[in-house]
């Protein structure tokens, strides 16, 4: 009788043993089948905000409500067994206060049973990620580019470009890194910052139009896989067409029912008595 061993869910610890070594796989993941789909390869899903965009339309991830990731989360918790899976905290959720970043934390591991939250910020939030890490909340910082900033950055474009930019994005690294985070994502910077930071800070760098030098990568899976007709970012390498796929496939399904080709026998359930005689009455 074969006996299968339980799979070993990756921890925060296991990404930290990463810095240095072989590149960190990571994808975002908001659904079940998708978790399912990329659970054995990727050693990171993060369940991030931007679901608010590639799942419900939104023009920006500010509208994401703590209820919504709270659910997403289980559902790619259901859907994972290997995975490290980490969660964006939505915009309103964290920045208040340090207690107010813990409540809901807490809330987010308590009811889905994820390893670790993601916050966005640096300096700024420094003392919010050093209070939740030393009340037992592992944290995933998120510098440069910080998508729930839209509003005050002025867009989604590229970081670091000025020498007084860059610097303030090492501060934030640093900042993140000393505070406790076990990770920090860089995103959209120019390369030799991202470059510098991966080998300034001693956790992992996970770059997202960054630079191949960070310790690990992460991008939206329904970016890679073509799914989806929103703006795709400069920084992403398409894999797949999904999206023209599943256009052909709904033509062929509809080409089929108009021709009644569908269903065919094989999709249907026999009721060769009521058709023998179609007088006697079902039982
Ligand atoms: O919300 C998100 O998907 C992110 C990424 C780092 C891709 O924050």
């Amino acid at each position: 009788m074969s006996v299968s061993t339980p799979v070993r869910r990756a921890t925060p610890r296991d990404i930290v043993a990463r810095k240095g070594g072989d590149p960190i796989v990571c994808l975002t993941a908001y659904t079940t089948p998708m978790a399912q789909a990329l659970d054995d390869t990727v050693d990171l899903l993060l369940v991030g905000d931007s679901l608010g965009m590639v799942l419900y339309g939104l023009e920006t991830t500010l509208g994401v409500s703590l209820e919504m990731m709270i659910e997403h989360t289980k559902a790619v918790m259901r859907g994972s067994q290997s995975a490290c899976v980490v969660v964006d905290m939505p915009f309103g959720s964290y920045q208040e206060t340090p207690d107010q970043a813990f409540r809901n934390a807490g809330r987010v591991l308590a009811e889905t049973g994820c390893a670790a939250v993601k916050i966005e910020g640096g300096v700024e939030m420094a003392s919010t990620v050093r209070f939740l890490v030393e009340r037992g909340v592992p944290v995933l910082g998120h510098v440069g580019l910080k998508p729930q900033s839209v509003n005050t950055a002025g867009g989604f474009g590229v970081q670091g470009r000025t020498d007084d930019e860059a610097a303030a994005i090492i501060a934030d690294a640093e900042a993140v890194a000393g505070a406790g985070a076990f990770a920090v994502v860089v995103e959209n910077i120019v390369e030799p910052l991202a470059r510098a930071i991966t080998a300034r800070i001693s956790i992992p760098t996970i770059g997202i139009g960054a630079s191949p030098a960070c310790d690990g990568q992460i991008l939206v899976a329904e970016d890679i896989l073509g799914l989806g007709t929103g703006h795709i970012p400069r920084f992403v390498r398409r894999y797949a067409s999904l999206n023209e796929q599943i256009i052909a496939a709904v033509r062929a399904y509809a080409d089929d029912v108009h021709a009644r080709r569908f269903p065919g026998p094989e999709h249907v359930a026999g009721a060769p008595s009521l058709i023998d005689s179609p007088g006697r009455k079902a039982g």
